[in-house]
């Protein structure tokens, strides 16, 4: 393997301890399986549901709280074109995933000791999970590596443009989505077009035509969309556009391919929220495994 640069440090207004804190609070937020899920048991969950509802408002850390703040601030049409014109270019980096592996393992918790490695593991987690539980090999190798598009954060990106529930623009912000209160200060709400009843968009119009606010799950898309299958894409490009798959938010903008792939965003949600401070897997037995799907679908150095 090639030496990698050491990362970018931390950019000013991170306010994650690291990515494991938004991981948390979205599994915290949705502790329920969703019904007739194929997937691994429910987790141990420290928080539960009262009464059949939360109140994630008051329960969230504030630097958690804050990072939805700049989040939602930040993320405008504007910005989402600017980042897809810049890192749609793909001319950051060339490199194997087992690179971009190595380097997202260079962002450590700092913090927590017990946190190192963590992104590895999240990912060999998911993917063993997916794996035991009879899924097909690139659903598996898609589990594995769903996360890599937060490498963005080694390329100066702050966390709120590296993580996060995604959401689209251009189009009313559904008040399903997490603090909804914070896009009060979203200079896009003074567009009038994005505020008709479907923004800019006609209903049925597909979720490609649709901007979404941007981080890794874009991104990551946008490396291995010709690599592939489209199953595989829609998981990575929508794994965590929680207001559609968990809140049935935006269902008006599907056309007929998303429904027929929503399924998927869906069987996969669980891989992705069942993985921190489970037994950690045995690398050296399931590696070699990965080696080989890697080799077969997203051979050699692709381009970041
Ligand atoms: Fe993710
Ligand atoms: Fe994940």
């Amino acid at each position: 393997m090639s030496a990698i640069a050491a990362p970018t440090p931390a950019h000013p207004q991170d306010t994650l301890s690291g990515f494991e804190e938004w991981e948390h609070f979205v599994e915290e937020r949705y502790p329920t399986p969703l019904e007739g899920q194929i997937g691994p048991p429910p987790m141990q969950r420290t928080m539960q549901r009262r009464d059949g509802y939360r109140d994630y408002r008051a329960e969230a850390r504030p630097g958690v709280k804050e990072f939805y703040r700049l989040n939602h601030i930040h993320q405008t049409m504007d910005l989402v074109k600017a980042k897809q014109q810049d890192f749609g270019r793909l001319n950051r980096k060339e490199m194997s995933v087992w690179e971009a592996i190595e380097l997202l393992d260079t962002i450590v918790d700092d913090s927590d000791p017990d946190n190192e490695n963590s992104q590895i593991w999240h990912a060999l987690q998911s993917g063993e999970a997916a794996r035991e539980a009879g899924l097909p090999d690139w659903f598996v190798l898609t589990t594995f590596i769903h996360d890599l598009g937060k490498v963005l954060c080694c390329f100066g990106e702050p966390q709120w443009a590296v993580v996060g529930d995604t959401f689209p623009l251009g189009c009313p912000f559904s008040d399903k989505i997490v603090f909804p209160e914070f896009f009060a200060e979203n200079p896009d709400l003074k567009v009038p077009s994005f505020q008709r009843p479907f923004g800019i968009y006609e209903p049925g119009c597909g979720l490609d035509k649709v901007a979404m606010s941007w981080g890794h799950d874009e991104y990551l898309y946008y490396v291995i969309r010709h690599y592939l299958p489209l199953e595989a894409q829609y998981i990575i490009r929508y794994h965590s556009f929680y207001p559609l798959h968990r809140e049935h938010e935006y269902l008006w903008m599907l056309n007929e391919q998303d429904r027929k792939n929503l399924k998927w965003i869906k069987a996969f949600n669980p891989f992705d929220l069942y993985s921190k401070g489970d037994a950690k897997p045995d690398a050296e037995r399931c590696l070699p495994y990965y080696r080989e799907l890697v080799d077969r679908y997203l051979p050699g150095r692709l381009k970041w």
